[in-house]
């Protein structure tokens, strides 16, 4: 438990620091590029420390962010304060527990989080669940190398990768997932995430679309 703090504790703390440089080399122009096509009420799951924040375009009715993580929840409300303008709250939920009705929500942000959630087939239905029809889940994760030894040593590291970050998951195919869910992908872009190791370095980004029910369908 109190190493559990401790890691906790430590992740928040360093976590901008540590993205300082990848930032600036690529996930800036990434965020702003996918957010833009953000709209109506949004959720974002595991909002981290907020650095998407910045790039919500005003089309972006309400936000709820929802963070499980005390200590980046605590730099959430820190960064919060400066967004004023936006209907905005903050909410503890772990995607798999957001305690909102089906169909709430016009988009869904996941930003380097459905690397982290414990289980990715049950997380990607409640986002299915809580999407309005038509409603747009918006992707950026890294996901498993397409080289086969980086493969290897991705499922070889990944148990201790995950202590140390948060239970992050190196060997996930998110975009098969997705399909997988029944949410339709509109636009998928494959491209390295630069400054970081080869184990974390490929990354998907893009646009999942839930599909209006047929009528008469049950
Ligand atoms: C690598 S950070 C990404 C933060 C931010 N989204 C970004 O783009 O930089 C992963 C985040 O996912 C959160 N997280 C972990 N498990 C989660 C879960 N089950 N539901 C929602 N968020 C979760 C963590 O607390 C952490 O803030």
């Amino acid at each position: 438990m109190v190493m559990k703090q401790i890691r906790s504790y430590l992740i928040a703390k360093s976590y901008d620091y540590a993205m300082y440089s990848t930032e600036k080399r690529c996930l800036q122009s990434w965020r702003k590029e996918l957010l833009a096509q953000a709209g109506g009420d949004l959720l974002e799951i595991g909002a981290g420390t907020g650095v998407n924040l910045p790039h919500y375009p005003d089309k972006v009715k309400q936000i709820t962010l929802s963070e499980p993580d005390g200590q980046m929840r605590r730099r959430l409300q820190r960064k919060t304060d400066h967004f004023q303008q936006k209907q905005l709250s903050i909410t503890p939920w772990g995607v798999d527990t957001i305690e909102m009705p089906d169909a709430s929500f016009d988009t869904i942000v996941s930003t380097l989080v459905l690397c982290s959630v414990p289980n990715l087939k049950t997380s990607l239905s409640e986002i299915q669940r809580l999407l309005k029809p038509e409603g747009i889940l918006i992707f950026l994760e890294h996901v498993i190398s397409d080289h086969p030894t980086t493969r290897i040593w991705q499922h070889r590291i990944e148990p201790i990768w995950g202590f140390c970050a948060g239970n992050c998951h190196l060997t996930r195919d998110t975009a098969a997932a997705i399909r997988a869910t029944g949410l339709q992908i509109e636009q998928l872009i494959e491209a390295p995430m630069v400054g970081t190791p080869a184990f974390v370095q490929r990354t998907i980004r893009g646009i999942a679309r839930k599909a209006v029910p047929l009528a008469g369908a049950v």
